[in-house]
């Protein structure tokens, strides 16, 4: 089993939007896929519920049951974070992580949270040691914004790679209230939408 982790310290900047989206995709792919929710909000366990049948099942996994209840058929394993988490809980979250997608948008107010948890998971053992694969998303792109840049330009100060840039589009919203993604829907319409995102569950799909 693979298990990926979408973090961040800072709200709002994507999280659940990209758990549900990755995985979405993982199961397009084949994987048997389970998505837990590790968030209070439960936005994905929401959003699972809301899922139509007919499309590549996804299993809900309720974090207050621990993660070390996985049924073992699982292959993949997304966990949507929560934003506000006590020292213990991130910990234990990073400790279970194989992969660590932390997703950042272009605003300036975004750095603070996201600076602590970079730092949380620059400290961890198993990233330092390079166990651990950590990789950046910026989302909510706006091509050729000043915003767009300054973002660009703080990650080059990271010593992490970016492996995807998601464009703000509407169509996120309008699919998650169904409990869909740009993956479940066939056809163009997506193609480019769904282009943003090859490279990243390409990485995310293969064991280290
Ligand atoms: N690439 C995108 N384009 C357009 N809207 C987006 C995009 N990504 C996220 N959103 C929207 O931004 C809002 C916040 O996203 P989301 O709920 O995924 O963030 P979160 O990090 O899980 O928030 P929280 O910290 O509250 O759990 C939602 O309305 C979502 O639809
Ligand atoms: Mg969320």
């Amino acid at each position: 089993m693979i298990r990926i982790l979408v973090g961040n310290g800072k709200g709002g900047v994507g999280k659940s939007t990209i758990a549900t989206t990755l995985a979405a995709a993982l199961a397009a792919r084949g994987r048997r896929t389970a998505l837990a929710d590790a968030d209070r909000q439960r936005s994905s366990l929401a959003w699972l519920a809301a899922r139509p049948a007919g499309h590549p099942a996804i299993r809900a996994l309720d974090w207050s049951k621990r993660l070390d209840q996985v049924p073992p058929e699982i292959e993949r394993l997304v966990v949507d974070a929560p934003a506000n988490l006590d020292g213990d809980e991130i910990e234990d979250l990073l400790d279970m992580a194989d992969k660590v997608v932390v997703p950042m948008q272009p605003s300036l107010f975004d750095q603070g949270g996201t600076e602590r948890f970079l730092g949380k998971l620059a400290r961890q053992k198993s990233v330092r040691k390079g166990r651990k694969e950590v990789v950046l998303l910026l989302n909510r792109l706006r091509p050729r914004t000043r915003a767009a840049a300054r973002l660009e330009a703080y990650v080059r100060g990271l010593e992490l790679p970016v492996v995807a840039r998601i464009a703000d589009r509407a169509v996120f919203e309008e699919l998650a209230s169904g409990g869909l993604s740009i993956f479940d829907v066939a056809g163009a319409r997506h193609e480019a939408a769904r282009a943003e995102w090859v490279d990243l569950v390409e990485r995310l799909d293969t064991p280290r």
